[in-house]
């Protein structure tokens, strides 16, 4: 009886404990519109609106119109600010970004392999430092010779897996998702650590499962206290430990190796030769912050490379018109030739560029991003107290019927070949903006032309039969935004 009472007072003492933080938080942020929940599992059971977690950006549009652009959701202690107009996006990016850093909700789901911090969840000097160390990779020259020795031959490998299983019939059915998903991570294998998987091309690879358990222990991360993925010894604990415990030792290996040989243009080697020539000791990335880039940049340039390029083909397979007039393109550019220089891709093809910023408009994959404020800052009119999420909302701002036009949720290249890019600069940020604006955009660009340019050379992608150009794909929301099905389409020759 007595332990019962005890564990009562305490279950009742903790509430009280959440009830005050919950008040004080309310308190200081009231002045944003928007609502406040005690209690986040409770609030789960009983309503919906948090869906926005499910369902992208989508899920808050709602909220966007009944709050206005910037509103709140505050959850225990914790409050969320998002903002859905494109110049208040431009200040949380750009103008006022010095006032904030990434925040615990990246820290503690970014940085699970190293204790050593990473370009993506660092800020300030640390940060410097690491985008220092990286940026030779995604220069101009660095992404060239990434085209030349992986990009190109891995490309080869998915087009002639094709052309051996079509062989002498006029069309096949492919699964997209699974000739991308291992496109791009193995390329990304070979280009970020210079690791060569043999891998059978309609099965699934080692490299894109990988990539999948470590984002699944990402996400548990994000919620879940680290104690308990590190006490915890059952599921789905257990196996975020396994995850981890695996994923590192594989980082750790491709680095042991690599130490040696170094002449090559991959991400890891180009890391490890400008330590190698970094003076300034405070200036260069330890064993474990090497390793932990190497992390972050895997799962950073795979899944939304792969999603785009999924949506890309979903829409091409279901936009004829779109998809012959991007042939057009290719084969007036090509005229013929088998290779295309890193020149020509990023200058000569403004339809294909339209179709991949067009995908991204509309399925962007880091629909929304989070920067949590390091003191007081006014947004617009808006004071957004210290220790407050701030979220652009990215999915919304580029969708926004108000400025898109009433065929927003149509997919239509053309108008980015209408509007100027300084026209739609703040409203569709696929890629963030300002100083911590994607690092790989001219990388994922190279991937994701290059694949597009040899497969219409060749192929005509289109529903499979008994399927309708009309049907409607859902989106998933995991840790980046993607098709809620596999990719099927059907490809026959040119
Ligand atoms: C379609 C593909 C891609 C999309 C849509 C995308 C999107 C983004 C977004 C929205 C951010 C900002 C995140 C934030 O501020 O929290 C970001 C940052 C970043 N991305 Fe990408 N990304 C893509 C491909 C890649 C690739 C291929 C790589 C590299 C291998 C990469 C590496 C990074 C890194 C390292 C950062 C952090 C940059 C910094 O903070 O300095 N991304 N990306």
């Amino acid at each position: 009886m007595s332990v019962l009472l005890a564990v009562a007072v305490l279950f009742a003492l903790v509430f009280l404990e959440n009830y005050r933080r919950h008040r004080n938080e309310v308190k200081r942020v009231q002045h944003i519109p928007g609502v406040a929940y005690l209690n986040w599992p409770i609030y789960l059971l009983f309503s919906g609106d948090l869906n926005f977690l499910l369902k992208g950006s989508k899920g808050l549009s709602p909220l966007v119109n009944k709050y206005g652009p910037v509103f709140r959701i505050t959850i225990g202690w914790e409050t969320f600010v998002f903002v859905a107009d494109h110049q208040l996006n431009k200040e949380v990016l750009v103008t006022k970004d010095k006032h904030f850093r990434k925040g615990p909700l990246v820290e503690s789901s970014v940085n699970v392999v190293s204790d050593e911090n990473n370009i993506i969840a660092s800020h300030g000097e640390v940060w410097r430092k690491h985008r220092m160390a990286l940026n030779p990779s995604f220069s101009d020259s660095g992404l060239k010779d990434i085209y030349n020795s992986f990009i190109i031959p891995c490309c080869d490998t998915v087009l002639r897996s094709w052309d051996d299983k079509i062989g002498s019939q006029d069309k096949i059915n492919i699964n997209m998702s699974v000739a991308l998903g291992n496109f791009v991570s193995d390329l990304f294998g070979q280009a970020a650590m210079g690791y060569k998987f043999e891998n059978k091309q309609d099965e699934l690879s080692y490299m894109y499962k990988m990539c999948k358990r470590v984002n699944l222990a990402m996400i548990t991360l994000a919620i879940v206290p680290k104690y308990m993925v590190t006490y915890l010894p059952f599921y789905p604990f257990s196996d975020v430990k396994k995850t981890i415990k695996e994923w590192r030792a594989f980082l750790q290996e491709c680095i042991t190796k690599k130490i040696n040989e170094q002449e090559n243009s991959d991400l890891l080697s180009v890391m490890l030769r400008h330590r190698a020539s970094t003076v300034d000791e405070t200036e260069k990335l330890n064993d474990e912050e090497i390793l932990s880039n190497l992390h972050m940049l895997m799962i950073a340039g795979n899944d939304t490379t792969i999603h785009t390029m999924e949506w890309i083909m979903y829409y091409l397979a279901r936009n004829p018109t779109v998809q012959e007039k991007a042939r057009l393109e290719v084969e007036t550019v090509c005229d013929g030739t088998d290779t295309v220089t890193y020149e020509q891709i990023h200058e000569n093809f403004p339809y294909l560029n339209a179709i991949i910023k067009e995908a991204l408009r509309m399925k962007m994959p880091a629909s929304h991003i989070f920067r949590y404020s390091k003191n007081d800052v006014t947004i617009g009119d808006t004071l957004i107290p210290k220790n407050v999420t701030v979220v652009p909302l990215f999915g919304h701002m580029s969708r926004e019927e108000n400025y898109w036009g009433e065929d927003t949720s149509e997919f239509k290249p053309e108008r980015f070949l209408e509007k100027s890019d300084s026209e739609i600069r703040y409203r569709t940020t696929p890629f963030s903006a300002g100083p911590r604006a994607c690092i790989g955009k001219k990388l994922a660009n190279t991937e994701m032309l290059t694949f597009l340019i040899q497969t219409l050379k060749k192929y005509r992608v289109s529903v499979r039969d008994g399927e309708s150009t009309s049907d409607w794909m859902p989106e998933k929301m995991m840790a980046t935004m993607s098709t809620a099905e596999e990719v099927k389409v059907c490809i026959s020759k040119i």
